[in-house]
């Protein structure tokens, strides 16, 4: 007797094309290291100077990358001028969100707010191909929160890089119940494309790098405002002492002041008897003079 075999239900995921919101300090370096790795890349901002400066910052970046392999003997000038061509010809740039409409991986990179996200992922779920899954680089927002008003809670996952995309190895993947298990393994292998290591964690606050660095970053913006230590001081201790790349004042500054204050307003309001999150004056203060740190000239320190 011949049996018919119905085929599953579950939809074929393959990423080609790869959208990146957001072309901040993240979203240009998660566009960049896409297009490195081969994929198509659609990039997508909100106003025209913030999408001119992130092309900028790709253009930057690339040759950065290229001209230190050839220094290094890694390339010829040829190939690398070659290289770069290739790599921008997969980057297209668009102010449109619809440009994203076929695009099989959405990754979003912009400003750590609820209230920004939630309404933009009620319109990306409406946008794009049902089959696309979407990848929030959120630093310490629920995941859960805003999975939900895409619509496709199924297709969902957090996808947290690290400052600087291009140099950090690390790539968190937060998985939520609703994730189905070949969105998971699919997004497992983007990051592996992107020569990227994963790890999987929970929808917890921060994930797992975040949770342990952030309350660090405020106790040595504590130990700042009691006077106890200088801010050079406090970081080169942590970076001779501890071994650690930077010191945490210089790192909030890297990171940007208006994300750890983004990061930490929102943990205490959403997790108010944690006692590890906490907004130090120091840091709002600096926030509500403008000062940013990096990426706008002052922050703990002037930066030229
Ligand atoms: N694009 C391309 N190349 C870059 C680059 C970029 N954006 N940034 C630096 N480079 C290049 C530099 O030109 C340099 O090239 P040469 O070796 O030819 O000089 C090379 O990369 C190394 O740069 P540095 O000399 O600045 O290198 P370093 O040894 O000081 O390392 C660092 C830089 C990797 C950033 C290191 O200082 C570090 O690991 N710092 C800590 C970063 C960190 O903790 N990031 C996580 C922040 S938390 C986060 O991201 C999560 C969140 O949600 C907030
Ligand atoms: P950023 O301020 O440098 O860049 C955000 C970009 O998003 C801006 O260029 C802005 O114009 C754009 N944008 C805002 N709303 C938009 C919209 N509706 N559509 C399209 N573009 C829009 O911020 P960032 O540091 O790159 O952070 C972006 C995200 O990545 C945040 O969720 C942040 O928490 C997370 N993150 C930041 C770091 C870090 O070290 N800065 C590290 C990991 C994750």
């Amino acid at each position: 007797v011949q049996q018919r075999r119905t085929l599953a239900a579950t939809p074929h995921y393959d990423i080609k094309k790869v959208g990146v919101v957001g072309l901040g300090l993240m979203g240009h370096g998660i566009g960049l290291v896409s297009a490195q790795a081969g994929y198509e890349v659609i990039a997508v901002e909100a106003q025209a100077p913030a999408l001119e400066s992130g092309k900028k910052r790709i253009d930057k970046s690339l040759s950065k990358i290229l001209s230190k392999a050839v220094e290094k003997g890694k390339m010829t000038l040829e190939a690398a001028e070659k290289e770069k061509e290739k790599v921008e010809r997969r980057i297209t740039y668009s102010l449109d969100l619809a440009a994203l409409r076929d695009a099989d991986l959405v990754v979003e990179a912009i400003v750590e707010n609820l209230d920004v996200k939630i309404p933009f992922y009620k319109q990306l779920g409406s946008l794009v191909k049902p089959t696309a899954i979407f990848g929030s680089n959120t630093s310490s927002l629920k995941i859960g929160d805003f999975a939900a008003p895409s619509g496709r809670p199924q297709q969902f996952v957090g996808l947290h890089f690290f400052n600087p995309v291009q140099l950090m190895r690390l790539v968190e993947i937060v998985r939520l119940h609703e994730t189905e298990p070949a969105v998971f393994e699919t997004v497992r292998g983007y990051v592996a494309r992107i020569g990227k290591t994963a790890v999987t964690c929970q929808d917890t606050p921060g994930f797992i790098v975040n949770r342990l660095l952030v309350p660090a970053l405020v106790q040595a913006m504590l130990m700042k405002e009691r006077g106890e230590a200088s801010v050079e001081d406090i970081d080169v201790a942590m970076q001779l002492g501890a071994g650690h790349p930077m010191g945490p004042l210089h790192l909030a500054d890297y990171i940007g002041l208006d994300t750890c204050l983004f990061i930490l307003e929102g943990w205490v309001k959403k997790y108010p008897n944690e006692p590890a999150f906490i907004v130090p004056s120091s840091l709002r203060a600096l926030v509500q003079g403008g000062k940013l740190g990096r990426k706008s000239g002052e922050g703990f320190y002037v930066w030229e």
